[in-house]
């Protein structure tokens, strides 16, 4: 199967579906990949925090090795983790995901998160009660050494992922290279509306992340809502004979989103990645956009009291 490609604001190509790593158990995701390289995926989405590059690059290498996919047909994205914000890390930090992804320059290179963490120590620093040890590195700053490896060519393409718009306006304002997306969380249940129509206006692309409701996120409860089992979505599933996952991502293509749906399972990568032959009349679109709760599923909240957490009340989105 083919995925259509998109053109990115630095007149870069890319895949407008992928998949998204996160979650995906080192011992189960190499299998994942090749098996969705061998499908059609050409996106494959990962980072430093998801502990999983090595396997990732594993089996990345193992595909090309026999010939059965080659490098400029791959797209792969990494992200700079929040202990690697001050300017000295960001190449380093970058060089160390392209040793374990066994590649010599990234496709796609985003800023995890707006916030700096304490440098030099655990990926999740804490101090001895217990509570995140924040840095302050500015994001502009980051920024310009992530502009250095995107002219040094590691990267042909750099993002952001977790702004809101206020801090998408700062960096916009003194970038030199303009991100080329933000990634955000986004399903049925938020549907980002308001960030979709404010990136678009700015020439940046919605990477989706979550799109499917990430009902294996570690914290979930058994009360909280499933997306999947949702009804509405579930009526407009058996209008098209697919499932209620497909009719979700099919919503982010037609909102001229990226999403990266994340599965180890052979059926499952091949159920996402079956959308591209439908299309969602635009009152149901409206309908799965109705659904909008607000509800964020990935708010790292252990992260609130930082200057740049990003999804305060004051933030509109
Ligand atoms: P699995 O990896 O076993 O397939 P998200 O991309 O929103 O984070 O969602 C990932 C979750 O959705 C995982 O639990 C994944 O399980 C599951 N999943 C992936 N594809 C499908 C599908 N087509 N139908 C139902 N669940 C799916």
């Amino acid at each position: 199967m083919s995925v259509p490609m998109i053109k990115f604001n630095n007149g870069e190509v890319f895949p407008s579906f992928g998949l998204g790593t996160w979650k995906a158990k080192p011992t189960e995701v190499g299998q994942a990949v090749k098996d969705a390289i061998d499908i059609g995926y050409r996106l494959i989405d990962t980072a430093v925090v998801y502990n999983n590059e090595k396997e990732i690059g594993e089996a990345i290498a193992s595909k090309i090795s026999q010939g059965n996919i080659q490098r400029e047909n791959l797209f792969i994205t990494s992200k700079l983790w929040s202990t690697f914000h001050r300017p000295d890390l960001v190449e380093p930090s970058l060089k160390s995901s392209l040793s374990n992804l066994r590649l010599d320059y990234i496709d796609l290179y985003l800023v995890h998160w707006p916030f700096a963490l304490q440098e030099d120590g655990d990926l999740f620093p804490l101090s001895e009660d217990g509570k995140f040890l924040f840095s302050d590195v500015d994001f502009l700053d980051t920024w310009k050494a992530m502009e250095q490896i995107y002219k040094k060519g590691l990267a042909k393409s750099i993002g952001v992922s977790n702004f809101n718009r206020r801090q998408l306006d700062r960096l916009l304002k003194s970038a030199k290279v303009l991100p080329v997306t933000n990634q955000v969380e986004c399903h049925p249940y938020l549907t980002q509306i308001k960030m979709s129509s404010f990136l678009e206006s700015k020439g940046m692309m919605l990477m989706a992340y979550s799109p499917l409701g990430s009902a294996d996120r570690p914290w979930a409860k058994p009360t909280d809502r499933v997306l999947l089992a949702d009804s509405k979505l579930k009526k407009i599933a058996d209008k098209y004979e697919k499932t209620p996952a497909q009719i979700v991502l099919r919503y982010q293509i037609q909102r001229g989103h990226i999403p990266i749906p994340k599965s180890i399972n052979k059926e499952r990568l091949l159920e996402n990645i079956d959308i591209f032959n439908f299309e969602l009349k635009k009152d149901e679109v409206k309908t799965i956009s109705s659904l909008n709760c607000n509800a964020r599923l990935c708010a790292y909240e252990e992260a609130q009291d930082h200057p740049d957490y990003p999804f305060t009340k004051r933030d509109e989105y």
